[in-house]
């Protein structure tokens, strides 16, 4: 274990660089992006009465066709993913999973090569459990047979959802399932809800084992498609940040679950907000939403390539709640490149105030943490401002709506030409293990 010492917000924190061991299955160096079924589209199996909202193959294959065609996959969004329901209640004679056989007519071998030939990769669900949570077939009792069976359909991503299953055997169960996936030699994402189910039953999730086996895995309660589920995860992951924060990096995120950017319970603020909060906690962008009616202005928030280039910093690193108070928060993740030791940040500063009226926030680039004598070049993500070079004695001063979100990119300049430099050399050297941010105590 190396021990670096790092001045970050004024106070001296301790950065541990160990040698612990995270699943290294090639996939999911940044955080996966794509499009998953649920939170827009549930369990709804009425084909008959809603042929164009039901979990059917041409749901899935409409949304892969606009993920093409509308300019999603050009700026990253890559997975098709199914959700529950997509299940016959009884499995075949062989003990084999059998897709619904009116909803999915081709099955799910001709639905992924449909994903595939648009460029696309494709996801599935499934559940370490007697049931799925809707109460289809889960995967106890034939973890081989169903790792086998999503191999053979070209399968590039199993989410594993922890409805009837007893959390004290998901230690065992999620690695068992795990090792069934990588032992058919197709690389598979494998997302895991092992630690929110074990929180809920009160039992402190083995995080190093988590990571060990899953690339990906849920901390806290589905979202639901409102601005009070949104505030409630945002809480969640500030509150317990330095438990969360250390377990993410290349290969394994924590995911806060879906983006439900262009729905019906967010206001465009609150949009802005989820997408800039998200892209700070390094968080799997996947969008639950219907592509085929979605507003423009909401369209663009999901293709805004600047927050989506800060949600995929190559670092890897998880951002934290580095101030909080009277309702203003502000957000900070560090990103490449880096220069002499000095990262750039992604600073997201949020009103959490209700009282109709925008809140200023004035704040130097060295309260923040900004301390290169080199300067930053600041630029909001939104709004298309460049503040050009400022240095850490610059303060600036954001203008935030209510609900809302001002993100700001700082790049730490280099001093040879003014134009930063990124070492992948020195990559190793920031890991994103057991960063340690300190909140300020004092306001600004
Ligand atoms: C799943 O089914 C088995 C066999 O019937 C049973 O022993 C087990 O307790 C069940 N698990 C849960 C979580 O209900
Ligand atoms: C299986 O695990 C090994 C060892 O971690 C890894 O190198 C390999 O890429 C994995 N293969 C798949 C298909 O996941
Ligand atoms: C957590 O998991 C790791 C890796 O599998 C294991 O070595 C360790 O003993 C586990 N810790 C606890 C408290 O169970």
């Amino acid at each position: 274990m190396v021990k670096a010492w790092r001045t970050i917000l004024g106070v001296v924190t301790v950065v541990h660089i160990s040698a612990v061991i995270c699943l290294e299955n090639g996939l999911a160096r940044t955080p996966p992006m794509g499009w998953l079924a649920w939170e827009r589209f549930r369990c709804n199996t009425d084909c008959k009465n809603d042929p164009d909202n039901c979990i059917s193959e041409n749901l899935f294959r409409t949304m892969a066709d606009i993920l093409v065609t509308e300019g999603y996959a050009n700026v990253g969004y890559e997975y098709i993913n199914v959700d529950d329901c997509w299940l016959e209640k009884e499995r075949n004679q062989y003990g084999e999973l059998v897709p619904d056989r009116t909803r999915f007519p081709r099955g799910m071998k001709a639905l992924a090569d449909y994903v595939h030939s648009k460029g696309l990769k494709f996801g599935i669900y499934e559940d370490f459990g007697n049931y799925t949570c809707a109460g289809y077939p889960g995967v106890i009792g034939s973890l081989q047979q169903d790792a086998d069976t999503f191999a053979s359909w070209d399968v590039d991503y199993v989410k594993l959802d922890g409805c009837y299953a007893h959390p004290s055997e998901m230690d065992r169960g999620y690695p068992e399932f795990g090792f069934y996936l990588n032992r058919t030699g197709r690389p598979m994402i494998y997302s895991c809800s092992w630690p929110v189910y074990q929180i809920y039953a009160g039992m402190s999730p083995n995080f190093s084992s988590i990571i060990q086996h899953c690339n990906m895995w849920r901390n806290f309660d589905d979202i639901q498609d409102s601005w009070a589920s949104v505030e409630s995860i945002i809480d969640y992951y500030g509150n317990n940040q330095d438990v969360i924060v250390p377990n993410a990096g290349p290969g394994h995120w924590n995911d806060p679950d879906m983006l439900i950017i262009g729905n019906f319970g967010l206001s465009y603020e609150q949009s802005k907000t989820q997408m800039a909060i998200w892209a700070i906690l390094a968080a799997p962008l996947l969008m639950s939403v219907d592509l085929r009616t979605i507003r423009p202005e909401y369209k663009s928030i999901l293709q805004n390539k600047k927050i989506i280039a800060v949600d995929q910093d190559p670092l890897g690193i998880q951002g934290r709640r580095i101030y909080k108070h009277k309702g203003i928060e502000i957000w900070s993740r560090p990103i490449t490149p880096i220069f002499q030791n000095y990262f750039s940040y992604a600073i997201a500063f949020v009103n959490r105030r209700t009282d109709g009226t925008p809140s200023d926030v004035a704040v130097t680039l060295k309260e923040l943490g900004l301390t290169s004598p080199t300067g930053y070049r600041v630029e909001d993500l939104y709004e298309d401002v460049d503040y050009e070079i400022l240095s850490p004695q610059t303060k600036i001063k954001v203008k935030v709506n209510p609900s809302g979100v001002v993100i700001l990119r700082a790049d730490v300049q280099s001093d040879y030409d003014r134009r930063a430099t990124y070492y992948t050399t020195q990559r190793t050297a920031y890991s994103p293990l057991n960063q340690v941010f300190r909140i300020r105590n004092n306001g600004f």
